[in-house]
C-alpha cells in the first residue's frame, strides 16, 4: 500500500528527497519593545544539494555558508496558507548560516504586554507550532516528514525566564548583555519543526514528582500543582501501557488565558491553558492526552496533516485508557460520551457547511486547505474509536501486545495511514477487514459499527437531555454530567427552556465547560438576558482558547444585530487573543457576513 515515491506534504515547500535538516543551533535575543526575535541558526544537513526551507513573514538579513561567505538563494513565492520559503544548494560540509528578524505579527508568537499577565509586572511571549507556525519564527523544513534535533542560546531580561520543550543546560549572566540572561537548552531527540517551543516570562516552579515540574505565573503556579497532583501516576499508567517514557522529564507550562488551545504536546514541556486549573483535578484527562502525545504524535509522528487522526485518534484512546486505570470505567465512559457529542456537533457542522470530506480520517489536503480551518474533534474520536474498534476486534491483552510493537517498530520516524494499516495487516491478519476500515479512513461521517459507549453516569444527564427536561435531581451531578446534559440538549428547544434552568446559576459556574456549555445553549435557543450576555462578554475577553470562543462567535453570528454585537466584543478582546485564535474568528465573520449578504440580497 505504502509507495515511497508518492509521499509529499502539501503544506511545505520542502520536496521529498532535498537534503534534510538534522542540527540547529539556533540563538534568539527577545526584543519586547519590538515584538520580535533577532536570531541566527546554524542548521547541518543530512548530506549536500539543492533543497528548500519554509518560511512565514521572516525578514532574511543573510544566508552564508558556514565560512560566512555569501551563499546564493532563491525566493519561492509567497502563498497564503504555507508561507513563502528559500532555495539554495547546500554546501558540501552541509551547513549554513542564516541571520534574521521575525516579524511583530508572527503567526506563531504571542506577545502580551505586562498589563495583560496575571503579575501584571513584566511582559510574556510564547510559541505556538502545530501546524505551520514554526516557520514564522523559525526558517526551517516545516513537513512533520523531517526531524532534527537542535540546542539554543535564549537572551531575554534577567527578571524573566526562558522555557523550551527541550533540557536546560544552563542561565548564566554574560557581563557584554548587561540586564540580561542567557538560558541554554538542548534537544538531543530528534523531533519535527512543529514542536519547537519557547517562551519567556516571569516564572516560578514547583517540583510534583522527581520527573515532573509546573511553571506558571506566581498567582497559579501553586493551583496548577494542585490540579496536576496526579501526574506522577498518570505517567505510571502510561508507561505501563505504551513502555518507557523517552523524554525524560514531563514538566507542565501554565501560560497565560490567551493560550489557543487547551494544551499542546510540547516535548518535555506541556504547554497548558489556565482554563483546566479548576480546582477540582477534573481535567486529568488534558494531562493524561499530552502527555499521552510523547509516544503517539511526538515518538510517531503523521508525515503529513492529512493523517492528523494518527497523532490524535491514537492520543484520546491512550488518553481514555488512562482515564479508565486511575478514575475507573465509569468516568473514562462519561467522558467518552462528552467526547461523542461533540463529534456530532462537529460532524454535524462539516455536512451542514459542504464540508463533508473533512469528516474522513484520512484527509485527502491541497496546500490552499489550511489545517487549522479544518481542526475539528472528528480525527480525535473518530480516531479514537477506530482503535477502540481494533482492540476489541482482537481483545485487550492482544491489542496491548500490538501497541508495544508499534511504538517499537516506529518510533521517531513520521507515517501516514497507509503504512500504518499495512503494520496492522502484518500484525494482525484479517482485523482490518473484520472492522470494515475502508468505512472509517476513507468513509465519511461516524460508521455503524462504531462502538456504543454505555455509561451509567451518562445515561441519566442524557435522559433529562432527551426528555427535555429540566434535571430535577441534578444536585449530586459531576461537572461532566452537566456539560453533557447541556450539549445533548435540543437546540430546537424554546428560550424559555434555558431560561427555566438559570436556576441552577450555570451562568457563574466556576467549571469553565459546564458554563461555557450553558452560554452557547444559551445563545443556540436565543436566551437572552443582561446576566447571560455579560457572562458571555466575560468569558470571550478573559479567555482566547479557541474551544470556548469560536463556537460562540459562530452561534452569534447568525442574524446582523448578533453579528455586530460579536465584533464590537471581538474588536475590545483582539488584543488578548492570539494569532491563530485573531485568524479563526476573522474567517468565521467573513463567512457570516458573505451568508448574511447573500441572505439579504436574495430576499
Ligand atoms: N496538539 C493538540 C493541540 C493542537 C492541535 C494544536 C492542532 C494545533 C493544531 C493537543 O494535543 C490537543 O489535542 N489539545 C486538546 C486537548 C484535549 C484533551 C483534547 C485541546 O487543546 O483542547
Ligand atoms: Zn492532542
Amino acid at each position: 500500500m505504502a509507495n515511497e515515491t508518492v509521499r509529499f506534504d502539501p503544506h511545505s515547500h520542502y520536496s521529498y528527497g532535498q537534503p534534510k535538516m538534522r542540527h540547529v543551533r539556533w540563538h534568539v535575543e527577545v526584543d519586547f519593545a519590538e515584538r520580535v526575535l533577532n536570531c541566527t541558526v546554524l542548521i547541518t544537513f543530512d548530506k549536500s544539494g539543492l533543497t528548500t526551507l519554509d518560511l512565514r513573514g521572516i525578514y532574511i538579513k543573510e544566508v552564508k555558508d558556514n565560512r560566512f561567505i555569501d551563499l546564493d538563494f532563491s525566493r519561492i513565492g509567497d502563498h497564503p496558507v504555507i508561507g513563502d520559503g528559500i532555495q539554495f544548494v547546500v554546501p558540501e560540509n552541509r551547513m549554513i548560516h542564516i541571520a534574521y528578524k521575525t516579524s511583530p505579527t508572527a503567526s506563531g508568537l504571542q506577545w502580551l504586554t505586562k498589563e495583560q499577565t496575571s503579575g501584571k509586572r513584566h511582559p510574556f511571549m510564547f510559541t505556538q507550532g502545530q501546524c505551520l507556525h514554526t516557520r514564522s519564527f523559525l526558517p526551517c523544513q516545516g513537513t512533520p516528514e523531517v526531524r532534527f534535533t537542535f540546542d539554543a542560546t535564549i537572551v531575554v531580561p534577567k527578571e524573566l525566564r526562558a522555557l523550551m520543550g527541550a533540557s536546560h543546560i544552563s542561565r548564566s549572566d554574560w557581563r557584554e548583555f548587561e540586564g540580561r540572561v542567557v538560558e541554554r537548552w538542548k534537544m538531543q531527540q530528534p523531533i519535527p519543526a512543529y514542536l519547537v517551543s519557547l517562551a519567556v516570562g516571569d516564572l516560578e516552579e514547583r517540583d510534583i514528582t522527581d520527573r515532573c515540574r509546573v511553571y506558571a505565573e506566581k498567582e497559579m503556579v501553586e493551583a496548577a500543582k494542585a490540579e496536576f497532583k496526579d501526574i506522577g501516576k498518570i505517567m505510571e499508567a502510561a508507561e505501563r501501557l505504551a513502555g518507557p517514557y523517552e523524554w525524560g522529564r514531563f514538566d507542565m507550562l501554565v501560560l497565560p488565558p490567551s493560550f489557543p488551545y487547551g494544551g499542546m504536546e510540547n516535548p518535555r514541556l506541556a504547554f497548558l491553558s489556565p482554563t483546566i486549573v479548576t480546582g477540582t483535578g477534573s481535567m486529568a484527562f488534558v494531562i493524561a492526552h499530552e502527555l499521552a502525545h510523547a509516544w503517539t504524535g511526538n515518538l510517531i509522528t503523521n508525515a503529513s496533516w492529512g493523517d492528523f487522526w494518527l497523532n490524535e485518534g491514537w492520543t484520546t484512546y491512550f488518553e481514555h485508557r488512562i482515564l479508565e486505570e486511575i478514575y475507573g470505567k465509569e468516568e473514562a465512559l462519561l467522558h467518552m460520551a462528552i467526547q461523542e457529542r461533540d463529534l456530532k456537533r462537529d460532524m454535524d457542522r462539516f455536512f451542514a457547511t459542504g464540508k463533508q470530506a473533512w469528516t474522513k480520517l484520512h484527509v485527502e489536503l491541497t496546500q490552499d486547505d489550511d489545517p487549522d480551518d479544518i481542526f475539528s474533534i472528528i480525527p480525535y474520536v473518530k480516531g479514537a474509536m477506530f482503535v477502540q474498534m481494533l482492540e476489541e476486534a482482537v481483545g485487550r491483552a492482544r491489542f496491548d501486545k500490538f501497541i508495544r510493537s508499534y511504538i517499537e517498530v516506529f518510533k521517531f520516524t513520521s507515517i501516514e495511514t497507509a503504512y500504518f494499516l499495512d503494520f496492522v495487516d502484518c500484525e494482525l491478519p484479517g482485523v482490518l477487514d473484520n472492522v470494515h476500515h475502508l468505512d472509517w479512513w476513507d468513509g465519511e461521517g461516524v460508521p455503524i459499527n462504531a462502538p456504543r459507549v454505555k455509561s451509567q453516569k451518562a445515561s441519566v444527564a442524557l435522559t433529562d437531555a432527551q426528555c427535555n427536561t429540566v434535571p430535577i435531581d441534578s444536585h449530586a451531578w459531576s461537572p461532566n454530567q452537566w456539560v453533557l446534559y447541556l450539549q445533548s440538549l435540543s437546540r430546537e428547544l424554546p428560550a424559555s427552556f434555558a431560561e427555566s434552568l438559570l436556576q441552577f446559576g450555570l451562568a457563574h459556574a466556576i467549571n469553565i465547560e459546564v458554563r461555557w456549555s450553558y452560554l452557547l445553549f444559551c445563545l443556540e435557543t436565543k436566551f437572552m438576558n443582561n446576566d447571560i450576555g455579560e457572562a458571555v462578554e466575560r468569558l470571550l475577553t478573559q479567555v482566547g482558547r479557541m474551544k470556548f470562543i469560536l463556537p460562540i462567535y459562530r452561534a452569534l453570528s447568525c442574524n446582523r444585530v448578533e453579528l455586530t454585537l460579536a465584533q464590537q466584543i471581538f474588536k475590545n478582546a483582539r488584543s488578548g487573543y492570539h494569532p491563530i485564535a485573531i485568524a479563526q474568528v476573522e474567517k468565521i465573520f467573513k463567512e457570516a457576513d458573505e451568508k448574511l449578504l447573500t441572505q439579504s440580497t436574495a430576499t
